[in-house]
Formats: C-alpha cells, structure tokens, sequence
C-alpha cells in the first residue's frame, strides 16, 4: 500500500534512471491500485508481476504468486482474460497458476471457468539500471502459451515494440539501426525455461572470466586484453565479461539456485551452474583474504567500501556483494565506512543490523582508512581526485574489485594497488 500510494504521488519506490519521467508521461493512461476489484474486471491483459524471493532449497517463495493469482481468478469479468506471469517462476509455474485461477473463479462463479482466462508465460529480460532502454529496445521479445488466441493478444500488445512504431521518449533515443525486435512465440514450459537458461548463462559468462582472471593474475596476464580478445570472438561476444566482485542482486543467484533445484527434482545435478555459483560466491571471500594478505591484520583497521548497490545505478541491495564483504570484515573485527551515490538511504533503512559507518563523500570514506575497496562500478568512482585522497588516508592500499580503475595511474601516485584479477 505504501509503494502504490508513492505511485499515486508520482514517486517512485526505488531508484531506476528516467522511470519518474515515464511514469509522469504515461500519467493519464496509468492508475494504481490495492484493489483487485478495481483493476481486474475488464481487462484483457493482466501481468503478474510480484516477487518470487529465494525460499528454501534455493526454490523460490511463491506465495505471492499463490495470493495474485487467486486475487485474479475471484475478479475475472466477462471479458477473456490473458494471465501474465512476468515474475520468474518455476518451470511448470504457468499450468500451477492456471489451475489456482480456475479454483477461485469456479468457487466464486459457481461455474467452470471455460474459456474465462488462459494463462501465458512472457519472461522478463530487463537489467536493473537500464530496465527502460532494455524494455523498449529489447533484444527478443518471449511469448509462451498453449493456445494459438493467447500468444495472439500478447502479439498485439507488444506489436509497437516488435515493429518500434511507437514515439520513442526524448530521453531514451531508439538505437541507431534498430530493426524489428524478434518474437519468439513458444509452448509454456519452453518460455519458463528460457528465462532461467538466460540467466544462469549470463552467470556462466561472469563467473568464467572471473575463473580465467584468477589464472590471468598469476601468469601475469591483463584479464581486460583478455575479455576483449575472446570477446570479439562473435560466438562469444563482449558482454558480461567483465571480471571483478562478481555478481548480486536478486536474480542471478535466486535463478541459478532455482535452476539447480529444479534439475534436482528431476534427478539431474546441474554441475556447470552449481560451479559458476560457486566461483561467484568465492570472489567474495578473495576480497577479504587479499586484505589480510596485505594488512595481516583486521582487528581496528578501517576499511571503506565505495559502493552499496549491487550494480551502478540503482539502489538495490539484494545479494549486493559489498553486504557480505562487509559482513565479513566485520567479523573479523575492521572497521567499516561505507558510501553510495544513491543506495545509501536504503541502505540505512534496511540494514540495521549492519554496524558500519555511512559517509556522505567518497573522500570521507578512504580518510584514515588502511584500505579503500571498490565494490560497484560507480562512473563518478573513476573520476575522484585519487592523489589528494592518497594524503588522506592512514595507508595506500586499494582493492580495485571491479577492475574499474586506472591502475598504471594509482600505482605512480604511490599507492598500493589490489585486484582480483591480473
Ligand atoms: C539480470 C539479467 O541481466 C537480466 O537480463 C534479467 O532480466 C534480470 O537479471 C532478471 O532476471 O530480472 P540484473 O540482475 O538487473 O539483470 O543486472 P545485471 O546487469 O545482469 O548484473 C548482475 C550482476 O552481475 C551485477 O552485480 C553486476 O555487477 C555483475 N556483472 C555483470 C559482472 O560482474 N560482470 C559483468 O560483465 C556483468
């Protein structure tokens, strides 16, 4: 209620480039609702688009799922409704949904619900941070559903962006070259499927140059040449390949856990996801034993942590790395100062339990430090007054953890440069 009350504000809950600027130009076809009543009967199209956190075993918590769709099925009108899952759900989650939907229309109808709904999977593909560009401009667009008359109400909703006839906003130009955006039009399972196939590859790709970067530091060899180099490789390509920290946030780890749940329930062990999820959480733990390396002891040193957020440019802290860093770090008796372009005020909301100290600068965060940890990729990280923050701080140490930095620079003006790759 608190966040449909922001939108109605013409706030929004969380912190996403140019979202404000959209909701306020869509604003007379936009209405926001608690109530089922009011939203439901009547349309055709509904997207269900609500959490599914990590529950346990790594399969997701679907009572949120559970609630909507029941919430749907008791309000379905006349009208025939197409049921979205948008929230990334279990394989299989589609016919689940359908069968909870049926149950509430039937026990609030009193009659079967024949031809009243169907239900269609369309996966979710956008990055927090440019979700956006990515929604507007995405690479494919997936349509999973079991009869030909619902894929087809999907295609005419998403017809504008499949063919970009639609007046693209001042502030997110159309591409250059952008041609028609490819539609895949699948079964439901396949759809369901795609979404954490996608994901888990992406998490293969990081954590596969993170495995390489491990190797590239001892060789002596500069991991940057080396993402580029098989990068340019077209069956390759140079996307999420960037070494470093690793990833957070709350999809790949959520998604690949699901994923290697999912093939468990059918007597598969998913080796190649398991060990992607492994060398990720493994670069964690890398920043911290680095640090001991050099400074040999934490107990009453002063680390800071530039950045909070799982990524730049949002304020999202789900499985953000620099948590478990500090958590870390703080177990071992540091001192932790930390700071965040635009996460911090979420961060002081939501993380208590975290007894860390938040500066409101980056300069504070490396003054009387022993060491400064680059955790997110911040741009603005990259243009600090690095030689005045040396002056500042108790010892030069900085741990690059994003490989964002220029290190040649950092190490002419005296300071002691740590990364996790070569
Ligand atoms: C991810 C996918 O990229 C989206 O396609 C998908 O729709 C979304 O999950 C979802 O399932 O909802 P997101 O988690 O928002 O998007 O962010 P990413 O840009 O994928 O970054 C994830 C993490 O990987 C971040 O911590 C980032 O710093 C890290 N990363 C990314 C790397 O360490 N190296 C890279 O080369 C790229």
């Amino acid at each position: 209620e608190r966040k449909v009350q922001a939108l109605v504000d013409g706030k929004i809950p969380f912190y996403e480039p140019y979202m404000e600027e959209l909701v306020a130009d869509a604003r007379e076809n936009l209405k926001f609702t608690t109530s089922y009543a009011e939203a439901i009967p009547g349309a055709h199209v509904v997207f269900i688009a609500v959490g599914t956190p990590p529950g346990k075993n790594g399969s997701p918590d679907l009572r949120y799922l559970e609630a909507a769709a029941r919430g749907i099925g008791e309000h379905i009108g006349d009208q025939f409704l197409v049921v979205v899952n948008k929230s990334t759900v279990p394989i299989g989650s589609g016919n689940w949904v359908g069968a909870l939907v049926r149950e509430a229309y039937e026990k609030k109808n009193g009659k079967k619900a024949n031809g009243a709904f169907a239900v269609a999977s369309n996966p979710e593909f956008l990055r927090e941070g440019s979700a956006i560009l990515d929604s507007l401009y995405p690479d494919r667009v997936v349509i999973g559903a079991d009869q030909q008359r619902t894929s087809e109400v999907l295609y005419s909703l998403y017809r504008p962006i499949l063919d970009q006839t639609f007046k693209a906003p001042s502030y997110m130009p159309r591409p250059e070259g952008l041609g028609a955006v490819p539609l895949i039009s699948a079964d439901l399972a396949s759809a369901e499927l795609i979404k954490y196939a996608a994901n888990a590859f992406l998490a293969l790709k990081i954590s596969y140059i993170n495995e390489i970067g491990q190797l590239a530091e001892k060789v002596g060899a500069d991991i940057g040449q080396v993402a580029k180099g098989i990068g340019l490789d077209a069956r390759i390509g140079t996307r999420f390949l960037q070494a470093g920290i690793g990833w957070g946030g709350s999809c790949f780890g959520k998604d690949t856990a699901a994923l290697v749940a999912t093939a468990s329930e059918y007597g598969l062990d998913a080796q190649i996801v398991k060990a992607a999820r492994e060398v990720n959480a493994h670069q964690r733990d890398r920043v911290v034993e680095k640090l001991l390396g050099e400074l040999k002891i934490l107990k009453g040193r002063t680390i800071g942590l530039l950045g909070l957020a799982f990524k730049p440019h949002t304020d999202d802290l789900r499985e953000a790395p620099a948590l478990d860093i500090a958590r870390q770090l703080l177990d071992r008796g540091a001192r932790v100062k930390v700071h965040d372009p635009v996460a911090m005020e979420r961060f002081q909301k939501e993380n208590a339990g975290l007894d860390v100290t938040c500066v409101a600068t980056a300069e504070e965060v490396a003054a009387d430090a022993d060491a400064v940890v680059l955790v997110t990729e911040w741009p603005e990280y990259r243009e600090l007054h690095w030689d005045k923050i040396k002056a500042t701080m108790h010892n030069p140490v900085i741990l690059d953890g994003r490989n964002l930095l220029n290190r040649t620079a950092l190490t002419r003006a005296g300071f002691k440069v740590l990364g996790l790759a070569g």
